[in-house]
């Protein structure tokens, strides 16, 4: 198990592009089981969930390959197995993504019912719904959704939304379905994230006829067959905003590349309101540099809610910015209300915050000092990770698999940005293994030293270049102390 090394309170400089989403290619990844054609993706991010997706796939019986430029192929030419057991859902909830391409396809499938996870109670009620509308017939059986429509799926007219609003998967794997059932589904009460767009146009390029995405209501006409394609997935917004935090947390020049600045209208909104420095053109963000011993960002209020509001896989970094902001910030959570795992470990840092109900109140500045930390979920660890970037001192951040599942590299992108970053092989003995890694990790052969500071190197801007695999690492890291070992 790797975790982080994280020497605060260097500014960072230059430029990073940003990788394709983790969170579009998932479904897409699903999508390719709607036809027996292949499909190529050109930008599918290198991140153990698209690896754990993979696997999922290739126990459904479909191939593929990556390039050694990174393009990726998927081809189910059959689909002779119709069941993903507990083992791929419990290592990854967007596994249920399958549901519904499996669904059509076989008109049979029978996937594992994903438990509980550390972000909060996450319900797939309205994925089976979806599927019953469809006309398939849904039975819970030995923990396990199993649906089948013998005679094909037929479209209907539904409301999707739930208590806690529209769902992004739910969305996703219904419209999926439902491009291959027999006349037209209507779904009302749709997600209008980017990721659910960026499906439907793959969708389209296969031959599906999808209308309406982006808006609440998104209609498909049923086709017999499906064919394939070339899809370039959008780029990671979640990445990208992480990115821009660790510029305006650091009060960094940087600039983040090749991303959508349309998708973080909201993050870049409440950056203005926190005056934090920033411009972005068509496809690029550039923080500001600026001088934190004599301007803190100003205190704001954010509520997470569906897109285009602010997005609940920004709250947890958005956060650890607070903690530097003079003043109180209120963060509220709609969508996953217990996702604050990353409090207790920003508050073991020297953040101030309390938490009411589904509500965290930041009090800054905090004087944030490193310390030994430990990653809970992915954009948990993100969030650990921007705080150890302005804290005095080494921060230890652990169990950094998490944060391997979203993020390509992450280290090494900011320590190319002159961050003092670097993975290193933890001691397994140290920390109490409650929970087993969801995916393989990197693990590096040699320990090095950790990067220069920026202000020592001439980091013109430019285009992040392909990293080596190990990332440097400092060498006698201070060993977790008893504290971390009792976790
Ligand atoms: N919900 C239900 N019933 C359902 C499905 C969802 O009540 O059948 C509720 C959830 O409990 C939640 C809300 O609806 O309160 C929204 O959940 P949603 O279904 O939209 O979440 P998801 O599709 O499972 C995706 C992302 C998450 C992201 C959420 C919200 C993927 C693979 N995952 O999950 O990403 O937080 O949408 O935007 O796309 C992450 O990347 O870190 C991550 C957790």
């Amino acid at each position: 198990m790797d975790k982080f090394v994280i020497e605060g309170g260097r500014k960072l400089q230059g430029s990073v592009r940003v990788s394709g989403s983790k969170n579009a290619v998932l479904p897409v990844l699903a999508a390719t089981l709607l036809t027996d054609e292949p499909v190529v993706i050109p930008n599918a991010p290198d991140v153990s969930d698209v690896r754990q997706m993979l696997k999922v796939l290739e126990g459904l019986g479909s191939k593929w390959e990556r390039s050694k430029e990174g393009v990726l192929t998927v081809r189910s030419a059959q689909v002779p197995h119709n069941e993903a057991g507990w083992d791929c859902v419990r290592k990854m909830r967007g596994s249920i993504a399958v549901l519904g391409p499996v669904l059509a396809r076989t008109q049979h499938a029978r996937v594992s019912l994903p438990g509980g996870c550390v972000i909060g109670v996450r319900p797939v009620d309205l994925h089976v719904k979806g599927m019953k509308a469809l006309g398939a017939k849904v039975d819970l059986d030995g923990g396990d959704i199993v649906a089948s429509a013998a005679g094909g799926l037929r479209g209907d007219e539904m409301y999707l939304g739930g208590a806690q609003g529209p769902t992004v998967l739910g969305t996703a794997n219904v419209m999926m379905a439902a491009t291959l059932a027999k006349g037209r589904t209507v779904i009302h009460g749709a997600a209008c994230e980017p990721e659910v767009v960026d499906l439907g146009e793959c969708l389209n390029k296969m031959g599906a006829r999808i209308t309406g995405l982006g808006s609440p209501r998104i209609e498909i006409e049923g086709v017999d067959k499906l064919h394939g394609c070339t899809h370039a997935v959008i780029p990671d917004r979640i990445e990208a905003g992480t990115l821009v935090i660790a510029g305006a947390i650091t009060g960094s020049k940087i600039r983040v590349e090749g991303c959508r600045p349309d998708h973080l209208m909201i993050l870049l909104e409440r950056m203005r309101e926190a005056e934090l420095p920033h411009h972005f053109g068509a496809d690029w963000i550039e923080t500001m540099a600026f001088d934190q011993r004599k301007k803190r960002a100003k205190p704001t209020e954010v509520t997470t809610l569906p897109h285009p509001a602010f997005p609940t896989d920004l709250q947890a970094q958005w956060i650890a910015l607070m903690t530097t902001a003079d003043g109180m910030s209120l963060v509220t959570e709609t969508i996953f209300t217990d996702r604050y795992m990353h409090v207790a470990e920003l508050m073991r840092m020297g953040a101030n915050i309390r938490r009411q109900g589904a509500s965290a109140i930041v009090t800054g500045p905090a004087n944030l000092k490193g310390t030994q930390v430990m990653a809970s979920d992915l954009r948990a660890s993100a969030a650990l990770v921007l705080a150890g970037l302005v804290a005095e001192g080494t921060t230890e951040v652990h169990r950094v698999y998490h944060i391997d599942r979203g993020y390509a590299r992450i280290e090494q992108r900011l320590a190319e940005l002159g961050a003092g970053i670097a993975r290193v092989d933890d001691d397994p003995d140290a920390i109490a293994t409650d929970t087993a890694p969801a995916t393989e990790t990197i693990t590096p052969t040699k320990p090095a030293v950790l990067p220069k500071p920026a202000a020592t190197q001439a980091v013109p801007v430019k285009p992040a270049a392909p990293v080596a695999k190990s990332a440097p690492a400092r060498p006698a890291a201070k060993k977790p102390k008893a504290k971390v070992a009792r976790r």
